[in-house]
Order: structure tokens, then sequence, then C-alpha cells
């Protein structure tokens, strides 16, 4: 599949990515942003994990993501704990959480299970003059998440990373959608694709050219109503905490 992709150019004086995150199993969302960013002929895709759990498109979500050309893909928390529960190996998460990730498990089409299983913790791009960090969110030397901080400045971002050698650092995982710049980092969450409230999910454009980068923040419209209405068919474990926290619209 070739979403209005143009070809790579050797030589091409931009490239052009389009930067997603926190899908969560939301295909109305996917489907429509897919469209929306035909318009920027993306080079490429990164998608910064979280791609299920919480919605109930599970398969439609994955088979999408499978057949994208120059799709870079790392594994966030959620898709973490569901390859546990799919290899019978021990939860990290307790109660309504981990019997939801068995529902996503019971639903997932093992054909899937090879696609999830190749995406990395954490991925490195070099492109043009600008290093880039790829993370589903901040990591500790051992591999764990950082406790999610629910409100990150250019300070605290800036301390975190202030011994790497990234120039530009894409995470996901807060469901906020953040853009900073220190003058020697830039820090872009492009926000919850799947899990926007209001029926705007949010992605963005990054655009390199040489020395310079530009951001573009997208918010494209999608049959919010009927995303809620089939999670509430299939009703899966967590449904309240999802109705009533994960999908709520924040004040
Ligand atoms: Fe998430």
């Amino acid at each position: 599949m070739n979403y209005g992709m143009k070809s790579m150019e050797v030589g091409a004086l931009s490239r052009r990515i389009a930067i997603i995150s926190d899908i969560h199993a939301n295909f109305n969302a996917l489907s429509m942003v897919m469209t929306d960013m035909e318009q920027f002929e993306v080079d490429e895709i990164f998608c910064l994990g979280d791609i299920i759990s919480i919605g109930h498109q599970t398969n439609e979500v994955l088979h999408m993501l499978r057949g994208l050309d120059h799709l870079s893909v790392i594994r966030g928390n959620h898709d973490e704990e569901v390859l546990k529960v799919i290899r019978g190996m021990p939860s990290s998460v307790t109660g309504a959480e981990h019997d939801h990730h068995v529902w996503v498990a019971d639903h997932l089409d093992s054909r899937f299970i090879p696609f999830l299983d190749a995406m990395p913790l954490s991925m490195n791009k070099s492109i043009m003059d600008f290093d880039i960090l790829l993370t589903h969110y901040h990591l500790n030397p051992d591999d764990t998440y950082c406790p999610i901080d629910m409100s990150p400045s250019v300070e605290t971002l800036g301390a975190i990373y202030e011994e790497d050698p990234y120039d530009i650092i894409l995470f996901g995982h807060d469901h906020m959608q953040h853009h900073f710049e220190s003058g020697q980092q830039v820090f872009i969450n492009p926000g919850p694709l799947g899990l926007a409230p209001n029926g705007l999910a949010p992605y963005t454009i990054m655009e390199i050219n040489g020395q310079a980068v530009n951001f573009i923040h997208r918010k494209v419209p999608y049959d919010h109503n009927d995303f809620v209405e089939g999670l509430k068919r299939e009703n899966p474990p967590a449904i309240d905490f999802i109705m009533n926290v994960l999908l709520k619209e924040r004040g």
C-alpha cells in the first residue's frame, strides 16, 4: 500500500515524515489520518507505539500498518503487555487493565503476532543533519518507562536528554500533544491519534530540509461516535475506565 507517499529520491533536497502515536486500536481515526497525509506526499511514517489496546479495532489497525511502505514502528507499553499475554509471560499490570489485555489478545489475529514481535523498544534515525530518537516514552537505564510527567517543560525534557546526542526526540504515551524547542533539541509528542475525545485525531508532519526542520501539527476529523458506539457494543474489560477517563474531554 502506498498512501500518497512519494517515491524515495536519491539526493532529494527535503524529507517529509508523518509522526503518529497511540493509535490504540482506533481504525476510524487512523484511516482518516492516512487520507489526510496524502496531501503532504510523505516519504515515510514514524509510529511511536501503543498501536493496540483500549480500542476494539485491533486487527483492522494492524492490517493497515503492516501493509504500509516506509513505516518505522516501535512498540508501546500496551503492545508489550498484549504480547506478554500471548507468550504466557507475567504481566506488569493487574486487575481490569490486565483483563483488558487478555481480551485484546483473544481477539487478535495470530497472523499479526510476528509484526508486533518485531517492534523494537526504541529506534534511532539519522536524516540529513539531524539525529532523531523514536521512543514511546522516556526510558530509565534499565529500559523501563519513567513515570508520566503530566506537565512537561523544555527544562524537564532537556534535563532527561542532556547527555544524549539526539537533535529531535519523538515520544508519545502521555496522551498529550507537545512541541518544545530548547535551541539544542526539539521534543515532539504528536498526540494520541486514537484517543482524542473530541473526534479530532492528532498527528504531526516533520519536514527536514538540510539544516532546517519544520513541524506541522494536524487534527483530523473522524467518526468518533461510531468508534465509541462500536467499543461499547464490544464491551471489553475496563470499559468504564476507558469511557470515563481515557476518552473523557480534558478540561
Ligand atoms: Fe497510550
